[in-house]
C-alpha cells in the first residue's frame, strides 16, 4: 500500500515536475509511477497509480489536492439538496485516464506480476466528500448519518453505483484483482456499521461477485467490525497491525483469505527488526493457503527504501521454506 507514493526518491523526482492530478490523469506516466516499485523491488504484485478520490471530481464536488494539506473538497456535500446535485457521469467519461492508465501498465508489465485496480468504499468516499477533506472524529460525517439518514443513504447508493461502475470499467479494462479501501470505516461502532454502512457494502460485493477477479475487503482500525466486514462480502479481508492475524482468521473462519499485517511504522525500526516481526506474521498465518502478506496501511513518505527492499526479501525467504 502506497508502493507507489513518495518513499521512493524516483516518485518525488517526478511529483517535482508534476502534479499530484496530472500525474493520476497523464496515463504514460501514471503507468510509470505503477511500475516504480516493481523495478525496484522483487514485489508479488503492481498497484494501480491513482486516487481513491478521483472518482469524485466528475460529480463536481471542486477536488484538489493542495501542497501539503492533502486532499481538499471545495464544494462539501452536507445536505439532501447537495446530494441531488452530484452530477451522474458514465465511468468512461468521467475517468477516462484512469482505465487508459491500466492498459498502458498492463502492457508494460506484460505479465511479469499482477495489477491490483482499487477503489474507496462508499463510506471512506462520503467521509471526505461530507467532510470537504481529511478528518480526525468525522464529526459532519455523523452529524449527517445520524441527523437525516434518508439522505446519507441516498449518497451512500450513489457512491456504492458508481463505484460498482468504475470497478467493472478497471476490470474491463484489465486489472487482476480489486481492493477496496474503506481506510476510515474504523470510526464507526458495530451496531452503525450495521445500520449505515453494511447494505451497501453488500450491494457492492454482490454486483462485483461476477466480475471474475478476487476482492479484497481492506479497513483499518477494524478489530471489532471484522465479522461484520466478512458478513458483507470480499474474498480476502484487510487485517491492520491492531489485531493478531491469527486471532483474526480463526475470527472470520477458513472460507476467507487474509491480508496483512505489518505495522507501517515498524518499517522505520532496523532490517533485523523488521525480519523479526515478519517471522512473527508468517508464524500467526502458520503456512495456511490464503495469506497475503501486507502492510496494515500504507508506507510512510520517511521509509528508508532499503526497508521496504528487507521487508520483500524476507517475507520471501522465510516463506519459502514452508
Ligand atoms: O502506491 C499505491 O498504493 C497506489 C496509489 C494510491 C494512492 N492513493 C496514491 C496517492 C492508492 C491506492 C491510494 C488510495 C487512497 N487515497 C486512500 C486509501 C488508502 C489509505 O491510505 O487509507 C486514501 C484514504 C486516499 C486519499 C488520499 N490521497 C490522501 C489522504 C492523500 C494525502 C496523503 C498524504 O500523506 O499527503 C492522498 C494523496 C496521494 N495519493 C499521494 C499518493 C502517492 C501523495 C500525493 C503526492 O504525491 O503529494
Amino acid at each position: 500500500m502506497r508502493q507507489a507514493g513518495r518513499f521512493l526518491p524516483e516518485y518525488r523526482a517526478l511529483r517535482e515536475q508534476h502534479g499530484f492530478l496530472e500525474l493520476c490523469k497523464t496515463p504514460a506516466l501514471a503507468a510509470e509511477v505503477t511500475l516504480l516499485p516493481i523495478r525496484r523491488f522483487p514485489v508479488d504484485a503492481a498497484i494501480l497509480f491513482a486516487d481513491i478520490l478521483l472518482i469524485l471530481e466528475p460529480m463536481g464536488v471542486g477536488l484538489e489536492f493542495a501542497q501539503g494539506d492533502g486532499p481538499v473538497i471545495h464544494r462539501p456535500v452536507r445536505s439532501a439538496a447537495d446530494v441531488d446535485a452530484l452530477a451522474r457521469v458514465p465511468a468512461a467519461e468521467g475517468t477516462p485516464f484512469v482505465f487508459e492508465t491500466i492498459r498502458h501498465a498492463q502492457a508494460l508489465l506484460a505479465g511479469e506480476v499482477p495489477l491490483v485496480g482499487f477503489a474507496g468504499a462508499p463510506f471512506t468516499l462520503a467521509s471526505y466528500a461530507v467532510e470537504g477533506g481529511g478528518s480526525r472524529n468525522y464529526a459532519e460525517t455523523k452529524k449527517l448519518m445520524y441527523g437525516d439518514a434518508r439522505t446519507w443513504h441516498r449518497l451512500m447508493e450513489r457512491l456504492t453505483e458508481a463505484t460498482v461502475e468504475y470497478l467493472q470499467a478497471q476490470v474491463s479494462a484489465g486489472v487482476d484483482a480489486l481492493q477496496l479501501f474503506d481506510s476510515w470505516v474504523g470510526c464507526l461502532s458495530p451496531d452503525d456499521y450495521r445500520a449505515y454502512v453494511l447494505p451497501h457494502m453488500r450491494t457492492l460485493f454482490e454486483a462485483l461477485a461476477s466480475s471474475g477477479v478476487p476482492v479484497v475487503h481492506f479497513g483499518t482500525g477494524t478489530a471489532t467490525l471484522l465479522e461484520l466486514m466478512r458478513e458483507a462480502g470480499g474474498d480476502v479481508i484487510g487485517l491492520d497491525w491492531r489485531v493478531d492475524l491469527a486471532d483474526a482468521w480463526a475470527r472470520l473462519g477458513a472460507g476467507v483469505a487474509v491480508q496483512g499485517n505489518f505495522d507501517p511504522v515498524a518499517l522505520l525500526a532496523s532490517p533485523d527488526e523488521i525480519r523479526r516481526r515478519v517471522q512473527r506474521i508468517l508464524d500467526q498465518a502458520g503456512g495456511r493457503p490464503g495469506h497475503i502478506f501486507n502492510l496494515g496501511h500504507g508506507v510512510l513518505p520517511e521509509t528508508p527504501p532499503e526497508h521496504v527492499a528487507a521487508l520483500v526479501d524476507a517475507v520471501h525467504e522465510l516463506s519459502a521454506v514452508r
